[in-house]
């Protein structure tokens, strides 16, 4: 039995976004790809391990950290766009006077290098002026697009429009993305994904809303926040980060992690939350800001809200 080929990311993505947008997420696949040969040979090319400094988060940066990072950097610097905002530079990079500004995570799930899936992350937001940070800030509703990608078998790459999520798997035989699955819907939660050791920092509210939202679930964590969302995405679930006493804010960072995710998650019909509020409707003033994240199923992240608010 034979079946037509899937179609490919640019013929796939071509109407539902511009066309500088499609620019960009046609770069941020092929610079995917390229890393995920480089992650593939890493331990051959000494690659693995830490370069000795430290990130402006107070993280000890990887040498594959850094090596991502060059890699979108430069893949990502377009006409189309004013600025660059990576986890891995102190401050923004203004690279030109386009319309976008570009949030992304080179590589995300670090410690999982050598070992596990890793990804990387991209959100395309419109129309953020320069002094937008300083002056009161913007949201997450400024994103026209996001998408991440998982480095394992199979590589995934999750694009997502206001309305749309898709999902592309990389064949390597021709180096081509194609369209695995499209008009994604998350699943009724079936996995709860948080790391439990961290449950005598968490408030009594924090204890609360995930004990709520983990109500008859399966636990599932990989330390890869890609990995974990896209399970969530294809098989149902939820993902919680919460704020504890080490990291009163959370760990994530707003602009490259938890609102592109929040984006996709909403798109696919599900939630996102800081256990208050929806994510992408928190001001951003600082590029690296952090915020608790809890995104999945609708029902399962309802059960965090209301756990958090002391209704359970
Ligand atoms: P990064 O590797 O980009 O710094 O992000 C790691 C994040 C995320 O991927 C993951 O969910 C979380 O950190 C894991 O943190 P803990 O080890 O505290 O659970
Ligand atoms: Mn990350
Ligand atoms: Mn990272």
């Amino acid at each position: 039995m034979t079946s037509s080929p899937a179609a490919d990311l640019s013929s796939a993505l071509e109407g539902r976004f511009d066309r500088e947008v499609c620019d960009l997420l046609a770069r941020f696949a092929e610079a995917s790809a390229e890393l995920r040969d480089i992650l593939a040979t890493a331990p051959l090319t000494n690659l693995l391990g830490a370069t000795g400094d430290v990130n402006v988060q107070g993280e000890s940066t990887q040498k594959l950290d850094e090596r991502a990072n060059q890699l979108f950097t430069a893949a990502l610097s377009r006409p189309s766009v004013a600025r660059l905002i990576s986890e891995e530079e102190d401050e923004p990079l203004e690279v030109g006077d386009g319309r976008y500004t570009i949030g992304f995570d080179p590589l995300d799930g670090s410690s999982n290098i050598g070992f596990a899936a890793v990804g990387s992350v991209l959100g395309v937001y419109d129309g953020v002026a320069r002094n937008s940070f300083a002056a009161g800030g913007m949201t997450g509703r400024s994103l026209v697009a996001a998408a991440f990608t998982v480095y394992g078998l199979p590589t995934m790459l999750v694009v997502a429009s206001r309305s749309q999520v898709s999902t592309f798997a990389f064949d390597p035989s021709d180096r081509s993305w194609r369209v695995a699955a499209e008009g994604l819907s998350v699943p009724k939660a079936a996995y709860a994904s948080i790391n439990w050791t961290y449950r005598s920092r968490w408030s009594p509210s924090v204890v609360r809303a995930v004990d709520a939202a983990s109500d008859g679930l399966r636990g599932r964590y990989s330390g890869s926040m890609v990995e974990d969302i896209l399970r969530v995405l294809l098989a149902g679930g939820v993902f919680m980060y919460p704020e504890d006493s080490s990291s009163p804010n959370g760990k994530l960072r707003m602009l490259y992690e938890v609102c592109p995710m929040a984006f996709i998650m909403e798109a696919a019909g599900g939630a996102a939350s800081n256990g208050a509020q929806p994510v992408l409707d928190v001001p951003v003033t600082a590029p690296h800001q952090r915020s608790p994240f809890i995104a999945g199923a609708s029902d399962a992240v309802a059960r965090y809200v209301a756990g958090y608010a002391g209704a359970e």
